[in-house]
Parts: structure tokens; sequence; C-alpha cells
């Protein structure tokens, strides 16, 4: 049975990196791992969700038993999502024992990376057409992730020490 690790953090803080960065890991490592982004179930499982509080924590329920599903064929599981309520992190700890990283960054450092350029639009007045009214972290909620299993500030931290603080992590666990 593998461990499932869900993800938390908005939206640029480094989760589809670091996921990729383990991916690689996995593979030097001979290590099976299964990588459930946000990003992508989103075009398939969750296709019908938005972002309203229920379809966020639907979408989180839904990859965390999926993950659930597939837990035995593989040694890791990630769960990359922005994953933003206690609840519903809370949920998966309690249903699946899924542990907790939390992707920490300054709402600043995203808005100047802006990747997406998802924080631009959530900037834009009001009435403007492209004007994204519940971006994560801008203008909807995110609870902090205090109790995280490990926390990660990508603020301060390189993506290799990204990496190396999560394997470490991961290869501390303790085998099911
Ligand atoms: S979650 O909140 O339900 O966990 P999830 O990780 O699946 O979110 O999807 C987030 C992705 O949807 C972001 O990477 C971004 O590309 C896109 N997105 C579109 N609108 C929003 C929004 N209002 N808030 C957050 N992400 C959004």
């Amino acid at each position: 049975m593998g461990h499932i690790i869900q993800f938390t953090g908005l939206s640029g803080a480094g989760k589809t990196t670091l996921s990729n960065s383990l991916l690689d890991w996995g593979n030097k490592h001979n290590l099976k791992i299964k990588l459930i982004d946000g990003d992508v179930y989103r075009q398939t499982l969750c296709k019908d969700l938005g972002f309203s509080k229920a379809d966020r924590l639907e979408n989180i329920s839904r990859l965390g038993a999926f993950a659930w599903s597939v837990s035995k064929d593989y040694d890791f599981i990630f769960i990359a999502a922005i994953n933003p309520y206690q609840e519903g992190r809370d949920k998966l700890k309690l249903r699946y024992g899924a542990l907790l990283i939390w992707l920490k960054c300054d709402l600043n450092t995203l808005i100047r990376r802006d990747t997406k350029g998802l924080y631009r639009k959530a900037m834009l007045p009001d009435t403007h057409a492209d004007k994204i009214h519940n971006l994560t972290g801008l203008n909807d909620t995110f609870d902090h992730a205090e109790n995280a299993n490990l926390i990660l500030d990508t603020n301060t931290l390189s993506p290799v020490e990204t990496v190396a603080l999560t394997t470490r992590f991961l290869l501390n666990l303790k085998p099911h």
C-alpha cells in the first residue's frame, strides 16, 4: 500500500514543478509514483466542477478516492491541487491517512511571477469581462496549513532544496 501525499498551496507556489521532479526521482530510484494533478483531472474526472467551495471540496474528495483506489499499485501517490480548505484536507487524512505537504509562498511573490497570468486577471476591475472573481489567495479562501506534515517555503528555498527536503521526508516514512 503506497503513501498518499496531498499537497496544498496557491497557484504558482510550485506544486507541479515539485511533482515533476519527484517523478524523475522515482524513476531513478525504481519507485512507483502516481501523480494526480488538479489541472489535469479538471479536464476529465472533475470536468463538471467549478471553483465554488462545494466544488473545490468535491474536487479534492474525488482525487482522494481515486488516489485510494490505485494506492496498492504505487509506492507514493501525489495529489497536486490547490486544496484550499482545511476541511477537505482533514477528510483525506481521516479516510485514507493522506499526509499533507504545504508549499507556502507569499502572495506578493506569486503576483510578481504570475506564470499563468491568473493574478493579473483577478486584479482587473470588477466590470472587466476577463476578471477572475474567485482566485484562491487573492479573492477566495486559502486556509493556512500550519498542521501540515511538511511545510516548504518556496519563497526562500530553491527548487533543488525543495525536492531534497521532500525526498528526505518521503524516505523517512514507515512502510504501511
Ligand atoms: S482546487 O482549489 O479545486 O484544489 P485545482 O488545483 O483543482 O483547484 O485547480 C486549480 C487550477 O485551476 C489552477 O492551477 C488554475 O490554472 C485554474 N483556475 C481557474 N480558475 C481558478 C480560480 N478561481 N481559483 C484557482 N484556480 C483556478
